[in-house]
This record gives structure tokens, C-alpha cells and sequence, in this order.
């Protein structure tokens, strides 16, 4: 790993810890405006008259793939919904390697394609995501992450759609973990 890959500092807490205190950084609120905004940019980018490819990016994505996709149904916008699982955390730390699991297995030759992602760090599980889709001929790839950590990026990699710029801190809650812990939260925040 390069220095530059360096993880954020480690959280003084484990994950078991019996009560844990997350201090919140983006709350509910502030989360379901920003996915509204999102809705509203990604069925304005949309111009395949075909359903709308939301390929969730698992474990961390499903609370944000199932309010997005909510939020572009309400705009009527038609969506194929599919998962891809890529792993390359341990704890608080990037391994630096991305562990892809299965690619879905729904057509989406023709269709615009929307990758989500809970948080664009290094930006090497995006990269690898996007890569491994490019076979399946979608119209147009982009991506769209609820946090950007910008200074982490390690390949220039940009999201197309973004909710917020996130501080160079390991965050947890709405879909992202410590271990497994703290993914049932419905707000974002760092733990204490
Ligand atoms: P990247 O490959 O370094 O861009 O990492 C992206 C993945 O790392 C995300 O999909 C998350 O699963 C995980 N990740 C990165 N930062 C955090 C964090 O602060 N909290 C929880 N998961 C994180
Ligand atoms: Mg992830």
C-alpha cells in the first residue's frame, strides 16, 4: 500500500462495544433531500427509452439503492434493480485488492446504467465495478455515491452523481459498517 492509500485513523472503540456513541454527520433529513436532488439529476441524464439500470454495490448500497430507486419511481422513471458484491475493507482499512462477487444476471443491453456505491474512497471499487460492466453493453455508465471522500482517490476517478463530500473519517450507518455493526442507522455518522 502507498502512503497515500493510508487508512483513516482507526475508530478508539471496537465494534462490539457494548454502546458505542455515533456521533452524526449527515441525519436522515439532510439524507432523503439529497436523494431527491440525486432522483431529480439522474432522470434528467437518462435518454435510453429503456428501463434504468441501478446496479447496487453490496453490502453498503441497499439502503441507498432502495430510497433512490423509490425517489425515481416517483419520477417515473422504469429501473432494472440488480446487486454486485465487492469487498475491500477489513475493519477500518482498505486492503487496497477488490473482491467481486457474481455479476447480476438481468439483461441490461441498451439501458442506461446507474453503479451505487455508498461511499467513493480510493475509487478502486468503483473502478473495478464499472469495468466488469462494460462487457454487458449498456448505453451510457455512471455512477452515483451518497459520500465522496475526496482526497483518498488514488486513480482520478470521478462519480457522476454525488450527495455529499465527506471529511477524511470512517463513517458508518444507512448501509455502511464497522465489522457488520451500525448498517441499521438512519442517519451517517463517525463512532466515538
Ligand atoms: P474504495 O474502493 O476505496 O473507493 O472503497 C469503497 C468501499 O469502501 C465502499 O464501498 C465502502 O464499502 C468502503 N468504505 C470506504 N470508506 C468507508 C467508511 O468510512 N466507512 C465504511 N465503509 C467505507
Ligand atoms: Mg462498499
Amino acid at each position: 500500500m502507498t502512503s497515500k492509500s493510508a487508512s483513516p485513523p482507526a475508530p478508539e472503540v471496537s465494534a462490539r462495544a457494548s454502546a458505542p456513541k455515533v456521533e452524526a454527520l449527515f441525519s436522515s433529513a439532510e439524507i432523503a433531500s439529497r436523494i431527491d436532488a440525486l432522483a431529480d439529476a439522474i432522470a434528467a441524464w437518462r435518454t435510453s427509452k429503456e428501463p434504468l439500470a441501478l446496479i447496487g454495490v453490496l453490502r453498503g448500497a441497499v439502503p441507498f439503492v432502495a430510497d433512490l430507486a423509490r425517489a425515481l419511481h416517483a419520477r417515473k422513471v422504469p429501473l432494472l434493480i440488480d446487486y454486485v458484491s465487492a469487498e475491500s475493507y477489513k475493519g477500518t482499512a482498505s486492503t487496497g485488492q477488490v473482491a467481486l462477487g457474481a455479476p447480476p444476471t438481468i439483461s441490461v443491453a441498451g439501458c442506461d446504467m446507474v453503479i451505487v456505491d455508498d461511499i467513493l474512497d480510493t475509487g478502486l471499487t468503483l473502478a473495478a465495478v464499472k469495468d466488469s460492466f462494460e462487457r454487458t453493453m449498456p448505453a451510457r455508465i455512471a455512477s452515483c455515491v451518497l459520500l465522496d471522500k475526496t482526497t483518498r482517490r488514488l486513480n482520478g476517478l470521478e462519480a457522476e452523481f454525488v450527495g455529499f463530500e465527506c471529511p477524511d473519517v470512517f463513517v458508518v450507518g444507512y448501509g455502511m459498517d464497522l465489522d457488520g455493526r451500525f448498517r441499521e442507522l438512519p442517519f451517517i455518522g463517525t463512532v466515538r
